[in-house]
């Protein structure tokens, strides 16, 4: 589903503040320490908690696997200017009805300085510049007031609640579902107005860390 650009580890996307990069093995510990916190694996669907160490390098395998394959794309998200440290992760998976889902967490220390809406923006731009797609969908839990409004200031609308399959929550809880379509996209982004973050810089090639971007503008995976 996902195209040759994104198959590839040199593949990222930078925004003001951010780096999404594929996920390596030397972010094993930092995803263990961040997605292993209870407030971060409880709002998500497939993060287990306790987070099991042996778990870990399975799941960034098969994250790396899945992007080269283009099955979905799984990003680690990195401040831009230490790429090497990951925050957090967001993703984008192919779902039965055709329509990709977005998921993200970001590690507790990250959270409240809009990262989340800066990462999920960069990453819908990007779906949508790349893929013949009609909308995006994502759902949260809905005790999760940070998510559903990291969606809201990315333009997704609400579409009603409903009991989803959490399985490492083991069991159905209510969550919002979410949607953008192209048409909802594509006038935020010609309006460039409600704070919508500027489309992203597809990085293709490989590039050692760099400074700090000048302050300019600007998959959990769930
Ligand atoms: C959800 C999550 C990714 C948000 O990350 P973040 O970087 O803090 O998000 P942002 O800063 O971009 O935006 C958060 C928004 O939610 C708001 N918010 C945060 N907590 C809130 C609360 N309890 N009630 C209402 N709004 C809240 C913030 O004020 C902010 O909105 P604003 O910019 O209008 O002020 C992060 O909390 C997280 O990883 N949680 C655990 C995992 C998770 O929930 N993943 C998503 C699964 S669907």
């Amino acid at each position: 589903m996902f195209p040759e650009l994104t198959r590839d580890d040199v593949f990222r996307l930078e925004t003001r503040r951010l780096w999404l990069r594929w996920p390596r093995l030397a972010d094993a510990t930092a995803i263990l320490r961040q997605a292993g916190e209870k407030s971060v694996a409880e709002m998500t669907a497939s993060i287990p908690h306790p987070y099991p160490v042996e778990a870990v390098e399975p799941f960034i395998f098969g994250a790396r696997k899945g992007n080269a394959l283009g099955d979905h794309l799984v990003l680690a998200i990195t401040p831009r200017a230490r790429p090497n440290e990951l925050i957090g992760m967001i993703g984008a998976h192919h779902k039965a009805n055709g329509t990709p889902f977005i998921g993200y967490w970001l590690g507790l220390p990250h959270w409240g300085k809009g990262y989340a809406t800066e990462a999920v923006q960069a990453l819908t731009d990007t779906l949508f510049t790349l893929l013949d797609i009609k909308a995006l969908e994502a759902d949260a839990r809905v005790i999760n007031p940070a998510s559903r409004r990291v969606l809201e200031k990315s333009g997704f609308r609400a579409e009603g609640s409903f009991l989803k399959a959490l399985p490492a929550r083991g069991g159905l809880f209510p969550c919002e579902q979410y949607r953008l379509d192209r048409s909802t996209w594509a006038a935020l982004k010609s309006w460039g107005s409600s704070g919508w973050a500027h489309a992203p810089d597809l990085g293709e090639e490989a590039a050692e860390p760099g400074p700090a971007a000048p302050s300019s503008s600007e998959a959990c995976p769930a």
